[in-house]
């Protein structure tokens, strides 16, 4: 997986489908060569010879033209690049010394290989200790002018094409250092004919799907709401420009990280293409002193040369099998069933068990009581941070016993990183607060978040919410986050460390995270922020599953949907059927069947049909969900190109397939083919909406012909499961058969 070619100080990081190559030359620079599909070996002078040029450079008071700047600083790829040097095009990493001077400029200094990767304390990451398919590459340099020293991490698998890297940066300078930033990757792609998709969105408007053209100009999609940001998703795809869903180069990236963050991306005036991507920068100083380190988050590279369906299976698979929390990632999940859009704050007991009882006749599995159960809180204004019982509106112990005597799994939610001024934990610990005490604070949704950059309110506040979880038997929890940072200050921190607020904040949210699933490995985890806020690899090393959105309205969650599936596994998202009055509950539901599958509605207020249809459409879910949350998604048609989107979901072993199909606009007939991918070409296939049987090979090359007019909102979901030969005979004699009635009759 990882060589090193002493002669020509090569290193190649490769396995079947990938490669990525870099070498050292002669100052130390790490060059960067290649990243894309397999190659078995390449010619470093002659990569590298356009961008020759015998530079001079001044050494006591005289100039010098050697050999050794026989290569453009100006011009060559790096794989981190300096700051104020002569490379003016983005930099890797920013540091203020002692003496004020601003300068990074890493050279060379040793290297080793390693089995699998050890964690990253306090911080997210791929779970690969010890793991055999792995190797980590790691590089030490040093500042040419100080004792600051640059780890560079790659870990790359030799059955998945992923590149995982990240950085440290280590102060044995003596005295203390500013650190200003610090990348996780970089990546410069030796030329430019590349688009970037990345997505933007606001609340109930999450992750809109963008494609834009990278020119000679900086693109930035960063986020600065300190843990919640809908504005831009900490993932994105870079492509050749012709490559499309099927064909072509791409590449996903992804951090591990849920606060801050930005990727730098665009053409340099020879036409390469940089990316530089990690922590965002903007209101971040780090305070290093002497023998001390920071850590970079990780962010992983998905590759494919199959386009970007190719891209998403590593990705996916990625995240089931190396991010995702053992206890669940490859487990299907309950039918679930939130009290929120049935009940918003207005429940109780009697409630409660009405909504157990109805859930259980439906085939639900699992309630959740969502926001409201704690302190005096009736409505979104007051009590975030007292974690007590509302006994006079709940008796939580009845209905938990209640669901498990029905053998029913039960949940709450919580919101722990937060604080409403209006609560008794405000009024005795006002300090607990994370705000600019010299200016009045912004309250979104009449709360402040918690100082999580102080130990004490982390522990202080697990407590609370844990005491709960061990008094009571729950299965499942939401924890939520509505609302970002914004006026920060931490009287913990003082004046002088606000720069570190944004990232010490979020390990304060990881620490809490951590101690909850390392006490309660059994809670099934669902995280949120005011619907899909915080949908990120991060978020998805503890929890298996985020709440998809708040927008539940059907139509608006198939383009939801649709540009969250590119970067993170099916079973990840939280898909519910409201009572939206726009589609039918068939309809409805077979749009939530490609994510985690639950309800968001009020049972008592369903008519008889209503009821038959979801009892028959979670006989369903618990039949087929298995392809949704193992399997390999290939996106088919987007819905941002044309009126209808359309997805499929195989299974591995390519015997079972769902194949979905929406319609927007009301359509006469019109010659519609969708081609379906994934299938085997020479086994048969049982199509049960149509109820016919056809061979792989017609599917992959003709398609599935829904060609018919197609109302708004038409929407279809196509099981094709493979059948052995006897199979296939019986079933078409039994059509023949009925055919033979039929002419008999006519
Ligand atoms: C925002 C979430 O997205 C909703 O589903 C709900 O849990 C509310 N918060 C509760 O306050």
């Amino acid at each position: 997986m990882i060589k090193f070619d002493e002669k020509r100080k090569l290193f190649s990081l490769y396995n079947k489908e990938f490669s990525y190559y870099f070498y050292i030359n002669k100052l130390g620079y790490l060059i960067h060569l290649y990243s894309g599909e397999y190659l078995s070996d390449l010619d470093v002078e002659r990569l590298t010879e356009r961008y020759s040029e015998r530079y001079a450079y001044l050494d006591n008071d005289k100039e010098i033209c050697d050999e050794s700047y026989y290569f453009s600083l100006q011009a060559s790829n790096f794989e981190c690049s300096g700051f104020n040097t002569a490379d003016k095009r983005g930099n890797f990493a920013i540091i203020k010394n002692s003496d004020n001077s601003l300068l990074t400029d890493f050279r060379y200094v040793k290297h080793e290989i390693v089995y699998g990767k050890k964690p990253i304390k306090g911080l997210p990451h791929a779970r690969i200790e010890n793991a055999k398919n792995v190797e980590t590459l790691i590089i030490t340099l040093k500042d040419v002018r100080s004792e600051v020293y640059l780890e560079l991490y790659y870990s790359i698998f030799d059955d998945l094409n992923i590149l995982i890297r990240n950085s440290k940066i280590i102060n044995k300078t003596g005295s203390s250092i500013n650190l200003l930033k610090l990348s996780s990757m970089q990546v410069d792609f030796p030329y430019g004919n590349y688009n970037l998709i990345s997505t933007y969105g606001t609340w109930s408007k999450d992750r809109q799907l963008e494609e834009t053209r990278i020119n000679h100009n900086k693109i930035v999609i960063s986020d600065n709401h300190g843990a919640r940001g809908f504005y831009h998703n900490s993932s994105i795809i870079i492509k050749e420009k012709d490559t499309n869903l099927f064909n072509g180069s791409a590449y996903i990236f992804s951090l591990i990280y849920s606060g801050n963050f930005s990727f730098e991306v665009g053409q340099d005036e020879l036409g390469q293409t940089r990316l530089i991507c990690g922590i965002n920068d903007e209101n971040f100083y780090f305070a290093m002193p002497h023998n001390t380190s920071f850590t970079a988050p990780e962010c992983v590279m998905s590759f494919s040369s199959q386009g970007i369906n190719g891209a998403t299976h590593h990705m996916h698979d990625f995240v089931r099998n190396y991010i995702l929390p053992k206890t669940f990632a490859l487990k299907e999940r309950p039918i679930l069933i939130n009290s929120w859009e049935a009940y918003y704050f207005d429940f109780d007991t009697n409630k409660i068990i009405s909504l157990i009882e109805e859930a259980k006749k439906l085939g639900i599995e699992l309630v959740v009581l969502d926001d409201g159960w704690f302190g005096k809180r009736s409505d979104d204004k007051t009590s975030l941070g007292d974690w007590n019982i509302n006994l006079e509106k709940i008796d939580l112990k009845k209905v938990i016993d209640y669901a498990h005597s029905n053998k029913m799994k039960f949940g709450i939610w919580v919101e722990p990183e937060m604080i409403s001024p209006d609560s008794a934990l405000f009024r005795n610990h006002p300090e607990f607060a994370l705000y600019n005490r010299n200016i009045k604070p912004t309250l979104f949704r009449h709360q402040l978040p918690l100082d999580l950059t102080n130990p004490k309110v982390v522990d202080f506040i697990y407590e609370s919410i844990s005491k709960i979880f061990r008094n009571y038997k729950i299965d499942y929890c939401k924890w939520d986050f509505n609302r970002y940072l914004s006026e920060i200050g931490s009287l913990y921190l003082g004046k002088d460390k606000e720069g570190e607020i944004y990232h010490r904040f979020i390990l304060g949210s990881y620490k809490l995270l951590e101690n909850f699933v390392n006490e309660f490995p059994n809670v099934l985890l669902e995280t949120c922020a005011s619907g899909g806020g915080r949908f990120d690899l991060g978020m998805l090393y503890y929890s298996p599953q985020i709440w998809g959105s708040d927008e539940t309205d059907p139509t608006a969650r198939v383009e939801i949907q649709y540009s969250t599936n590119f970067f993170y596994p099916l079973s990840t998202i939280g898909a519910h059927v409201s009572a939206r009055p726009y589609l039918t509950y068939q309809d409805k539901a077979i749009i939530s069947a490609f994510g985690t599958f639950g309800y968001e509605l009020d049972p008592l207020k369903l008519s008889k049909e209503d009821k038959d249809k979801i009892i028959e459409i979670n006989k369903l879910i618990k039949e087929w969900h298995h392809v949704v949350t193992l399997g390999d998604y290939y996106a088919l048609k987007s819905p941002i190109e044309g009126n209808y989107a359309s997805w499929m979901v195989v299974s591995k072993n390519k015997r079972e397939a769902l194949v979905f199909h929406f319609n927007f606009r009301r359509e006469p007939t019109y010659a519609r083919y969708i081609k379906l991918y994934g299938l085997d070409p020479d086994l048969y296939y049982f199509n049960s909406l149509t109820n016919t049987i056809y061979k792989g090979e017609f599917y992959l090359r003709v398609g599935l012909n829904i060609s018919a007019p197609l109302n708004e909102g038409t929407t279809m979901l196509f099981i094709l499961k493979a059948v052995n030969y006897l199979e296939k005979t019986i079933f078409e004699k039994k059509q023949m058969k009925n055919q033979q009635v039929r002419d008999k009759i006519f």
